[in-house]
């Protein structure tokens, strides 16, 4: 969540109202987020990190799984809490909207279980918050969930170059949403829709933006971000590889990364931009899901477990240091335990730097939801665990590998002791480092000295 800075007079309609946002779920859940709060700061509301003291409540929900899409009811439970106690000592109203994945996926059924929310508001129709929020104010109860044509970037208000650096040096920047690739485990085609590139001039004036604010690494968000394609400025049809080319000509901007992909969209333009692309990071984060090709079929992924193996050993051909990230599934129906093993030999055969792993949780509407074999709750729980321990070993290696490396660091923020900067690697590790906090923003030489499960620690050069 980030902070906003006060609004100025001519910003604001009338007295200071503050929003409380609270984002669950992936990272293009937090530059939606970053988005509604530029479209607020317009209507003259700033953010607070206190419930307590908010004129308004938004909840940016995820639904990827049963966990994620349950505890925004848990919230709202507290929130009502809140708002009845408030009202009771005579305090000011609170309206209550939750947007994001659940919100479209359930749409009146979220006004019927918790009738604290005010509002209803899916991904595709932000641009309409401001709206309807006065439908709100005027007592009415609104569900805005429509898929629109409309370009809801291209009528969200831009960030003020004050806002984007009380964000830090990283930003996000949504390139593409939605999937159509309809995995059968998977809720985002159905809450996200069909696959949507946003135009490359409007991404590259929003980098810019970004930049000129005192951003030095974007991070290209979609949920097949490597699907993204689009009209290029020489009228010819780029991909992302191009895309890439393009941003990285921004002066100022030192990094850039991509997440998060899909194999079947990783064609040779992407590969060859790892290795030609200095400013793009070293890292890859390309989820396999499963092991096995039995699996992995009735995933519907579309590709083999040799293919994925094959496709990471291409990239890794050109270029020899990258990291690469996962996302794994243990315990989809029909999992086996000999397909489990598949998994984890594929773990062994690719080694991991990071990866992120899930047990299967079926999701109404979902194919998936609807299959035989679903796997018991303890042998999903058992799998998790060994996955889990195969993957933190790699991730170990992986960091003490670093040790006595001199890299780049892009000092990010301030670390838990004072004197302490944290910073990001070229791999996406933290870094921890004594530094002053007028140094966030540089990119510094470092020597990487120790190597913790989840961080680094380094001495400047
Ligand atoms: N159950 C468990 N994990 C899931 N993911 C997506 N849908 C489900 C589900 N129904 C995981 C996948 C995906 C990541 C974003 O979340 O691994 O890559
Ligand atoms: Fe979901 Fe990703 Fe599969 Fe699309 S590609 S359906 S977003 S897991």
């Amino acid at each position: 969540m980030s902070t906003l800075d006060k609004q100025t007079p001519q910003q604001t309609s009338g007295k200071e109202k503050k929003v409380f946002i609270k984002t669950f779920g992936c990272q293009m859940n937090v530059y939606d987020s970053e988005r509604m709060s530029d479209a607020l700061a317009k209507d003259g509301y700033s953010e607070t990190t206190n419930v307590d003291d908010a004129d308004l409540v938004l909840l940016n929900t995820c639904h990827i799984r049963e966990k994620a899409a349950e505890k925004v009811y848990s919230d709202l439970g507290r929130i009502n809490k809140t708002k009845e106690k408030r009202l009771a000592a005579g305090g000011k109203d609170m309206k209550v909207a939750v947007a994001g994945c659940v919100a479209q996926a359930e749409g009146k059924e979220i006004l019927r279980r918790s009738p604290v929310v005010d509002l209803v508001i899916g991904p595709q129709t932000y641009h309409q918050l401001p709206n309807a929020l006065e439908r709100v104010h005027q007592g009415k109860r609104v569900v805005e969930t429509e898929f629109t044509e409309d370009d809801k970037f291209e009528h969200l208000p831009k960030a003020e170059k004050k806002q984007i650096r009380s964000r830090g040096v990283t930003a996000f920047l949504t390139v593409q949403e939605g999937c159509d690739k309809f995995c059968t485990f998977c809720v985002v085609p159905y809450t996200r829709g069909s696959e949507v590139s946003r135009p490359a001039n409007q991404l590259i004036s929003e980098a810019e933006s970004l930049v000129a604010a005192g951003v030095r690494e974007i991070t290209l968000l979609g949920q097949n971000v490597n699907a993204w394609h689009g009209e290029g400025g020489d009228g010819r049809e780029w991909g992302l590889g191009e895309l890439l080319h393009e941003l990285a000509k921004i002066e100022g901007l030192d990094r850039l990364r991509y997440t998060t992909s899909h194999p079947r969209d990783m064609d040779q333009s992407l590969i060859n931009a790892h290795r030609d692309i200095e400013k793009l990071m070293p890292y890859l984060h390309l989820p396999v899901q499963s092991g096995s090709d039995k699996i992995l079929k009735s995933m519907n992924r579309r590709h083999t477990r040799d293919e994925y193996i094959k496709l990471m050993k291409r990239i890794r051909d050109v270029r020899p240091d990258l990291a690469l990230s996962g996302d794994f599934i243990v315990g989809f129906p029909g999992e086996t335990e000999e397909d489990f093993e598949d998994t984890l030999d594929l773990i062994r055969q690719v080694e991991y730097a990071q990866a992120y792993s899930f047990k299967y949780s079926p999701r109404p509407g979902t194919p998936g939801a609807d299959f035989d074999n679903h796997v018991p709750e303890d042998i999903k729980a058992d799998r998790l665990k060994r996955l889990q321990t195969l993957l933190a070993e790699q991730q170990l290696a992986f960091s003490q590998q670093c040790v006595g490396k001199d890299i780049d660091l892009l000092l990010e923020k301030k670390g838990k002791r004072e004197g302490q900067l944290i910073g990001r690697s070229p791999w996406l590790q933290s870094v921890i480092v004594d530094a002053k906090e007028s140094q966030i923003g540089d990119i510094i030489k470092v020597r990487i000295t120790r190597a913790a499960p989840n961080s680094l620690e380094a001495d400047i050069i």
